[in-house]
């Protein structure tokens, strides 16, 4: 029987479809009943970057850029090794034997045919050269994920104004102290709906809409659906107009307003209770693309309207279901723009899986503190507050995108990848994305424990 089958099988039950189910269901085991607690949505908005659109200059670059290295200095004082670290103007006339520490900025990675890396480092007095010899596999291995822009800290001999370095110390996020919802309460995440593309799913949207609303599923999985309170949309709510050359072939809906009311028409079935929660994304043409990205706004009134709507920047950080002892969950929500460049451009992470390991993604990020690291992975606007920084450890990471969903951890931050409800576009295999439909990432707030809902 294929998956599809089974899935239908089990809809027809009144089962809901998570991959457990669908592997249960050749061996028929039951499924436990638990008691049903009245729970309420609460949530925060806990960090947003606004923008007023103004003549952006080259001054504003320069602004951004030192008060980029001047956070990221201040975030990688944290590290023990940072304690020793000197200015690059006064490590290029060091005469000592012993290894030194500079804080920089990776201006340019040149790989030579020999296998040696050679990369330039800049702080905001000087730059320096520095030599990865290729007889250090441990860090030709680390050089493998490098990319521009990036701060580290760098530790190495100096020889002739010459870095010859033996470490790399990355900003990192330290380990998340878990936090965990004393009541039972569940988090879908799920973008990059599509409407208006003519490969737009709008049956297996619908059975997804369905069972949040508690029509399918026996007692136990309308249970699990009445306790998710809240569903994140991490951007690409509809296909949007003029995205990229020839797209209108590939449209059902041609006119912006209208593919936000069809979208509308699905969200105002999913009940007043549970807080959807929404970002733009590069589709959403309604808005800017250059990041931040402002809230929805126009073309996006039909989705304003809902009761239960709450619009975020892109990026943003909110907050979901604190209450008295309870801190609640902290929520970075990011569409995920920059990673299409940042695997084409970062060897190591398509060799760690690329496309189909968004936690790969999401960890590389981690480490780095940023979510759009190299100035060319993204249309930033030069803001003095970089919004891509990770200024806060988020409890919950979640972007879309990619089309892929994905549930992975990393030092306690869960990260969640969205997949989406549009079947493949030929412009998505020109760049190597292979779209997995109809998967939805939940997690249960009380065990922090995620899985995967399948709406084939
Ligand atoms: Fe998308
Ligand atoms: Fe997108």
């Amino acid at each position: 029987m294929s998956n599809q089958e089974i899935v239908k099988k089990l809809l027809d039950k009144g089962i809901l479809p998570t991959a457990e189910n669908i592997a249960q269901e050749s061996t028929n085991v039951t499924i436990v009943k638990p008691r049903i607690d009245d729970l309420r949505a609460r949530v925060k908005i806990v960090k947003e970057f606004d923008y007023k659109q103004k003549k952006i200059t080259a001054d504003d670059f320069t602004t951004h850029y030192r008060e980029r290295y001047k956070t990221m200095r201040t975030i990688l004082f944290n590290r023990p090794e940072a304690a020793s670290a000197v200015s690059i103007d006064r490590v290029k006339d060091m005469l000592s034997d012993e290894d030194q520490v500079i804080i920089g900025i990776v201006s340019d990675v040149a790989r030579m045919y020999t296998g040696t890396v050679k990369l330039i480092v800049e702080d905001l007095t000087s730059q320096i050269t520095v030599i990865i010899s290729s007889k250090n596999n441990d860090l030709i291995e680390e050089a493998k994920f490098l990319t521009l822009d990036e701060v580290l800290i760098f530790k190495g001999r100096v020889r002739k104004g010459v870095m010859f370095l033996h470490a790399i110390i990355r900003p990192d996020v330290p380990q998340k102290k878990e936090t965990f919802s004393p009541e039972e309460v569940y988090s879908v995440f799920s973008g990059d709906i599509h409407v208006g593309s003519n490969l737009f799913l709008p049956k297996q949207f619908s059975n997804f809409i369905d069972w949040l609303s508690g029509k399918v599923g026996t007692e136990r999985q309308r249970e699990i659906a009445r306790k998710t309170k809240y569903f994140y949309i991490p951007g690409d709510l509809v296909d949007g107009i003029g995205i990229y050359p020839g797209q209108e072939k590939e449209l059902k809906i041609t006119n912006l307003r209208s593919q936000y009311e069809e979208l509308s028409k699905f969200l105002s079935r999913v009940p007043d209770d549970k807080q959807i929660i929404i970002c733009p994304g590069n589709h959403d043409s309604g808005v800017r693309l250059e990041e931040p990205q402002p809230r929805m706004q126009d073309y996006a009134e039909s989705i304003l309207e809902l009761p239960n709507v709450t619009m975020v920047t892109n990026p943003s950080y909110t907050n979901i279901h604190s209450m008295d002892n309870y801190s609640g969950q902290d929520v970075l929500m990011y569409h995920g723009y920059s990673f299409d460049r940042l695997i084409d451009q970062v060897e190591g992470l398509r060799l760690a899986g690329g496309y189909e390991k968004a936690d790969e993604i999401h960890k590389f990020l981690l480490k780095r503190r940023h979510l759009s690291p190299s100035h060319n992975l993204n249309l930033t606007i030069p803001m003095k507050q970089d919004s891509h920084i990770i200024s806060q450890i988020p409890d919950i990471m979640v972007s879309g995108h990619i089309h892929k969903a994905n549930i992975g951890n990393y030092k306690n931050t869960i990260s969640i990848s969205g997949s989406c409800w549009q079947a493949v576009t030929d412009f998505q295999l020109k760049f190597g994305h292979v779209p997995d439909p109809g998967m939805i990432p939940i997690i249960n707030l009380k065990t922090r424990k995620g899985s995967m809902l399948s709406f084939k």
